[in-house]
């Protein structure tokens, strides 16, 4: 049998720390679907279509990875989608009381679905697309925790 895992983010932009996970994932699971959240934010800054684009061109070799975007409740997308699997990045304790609460309402309304942390590489581990959108906001180099695509669209930005 083989394994579909979805893994569920806003990804306002996408980061390296993202990145990281998705190729940990892509190596786990025969096949991850990178499942972006419509409307996460009322004023994102990256709109759908901008994610969307970004992520296939950033997965374009990676065969087993797919970006797909979702809304309403996660567990219902990742049944249409017949997987059995959400992958969730876990970076720091600070993540766990949020992501254990997620896991277990997941969990709760659909009990064939199992959330899987996967930890990213420690030099991502303090990364968040908040920060990244503060720091380039501000002045500040985003170089090596974004891709290279994510870095020319912020330029494109202001
Ligand atoms: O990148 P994020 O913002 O941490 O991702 C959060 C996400 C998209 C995984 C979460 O908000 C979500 O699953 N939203 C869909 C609505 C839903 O199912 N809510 C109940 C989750 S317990």
């Amino acid at each position: 049998m083989s394994t579909l895992a979805v893994y569920p983010g806003s990804f306002d932009p996408l980061t390296n720390g993202h990145v990281d996970i998705i190729l940990r994932g892509a190596r786990f699971f025969d096949r991850i679907i990178v499942a972006i959240l419509v409307n996460a934010e009322k004023s994102p800054l990256f709109s759908m279509q901008e994610r969307v684009e970004i992520a296939r061109e950033v997965f374009r070799d990676q065969k087993n990875v797919e970006i797909d975007t979702f809304d309403g409740l996660l567990v219902d997308y990742v049944a249409r989608r017949h997987a059995h699997v959400i992958v969730r990045g876990l970076r720091a304790v600070s993540d766990f009381e949020y992501e254990f609460q997620m896991a277990l309402m997941n969990q709760r309304l659909n009990s064939t679905i199992e959330t899987v942390f996967m930890m990213p590489a420690e030099q991502y581990t303090y990364i968040s697309s908040r920060l990244i959108k503060e720091v380039f906001s501000l002045g500040g180099r985003v170089s090596g925790l974004v891709p290279d695509l994510v870095e020319q669209r912020l330029r494109q930005k202001v």
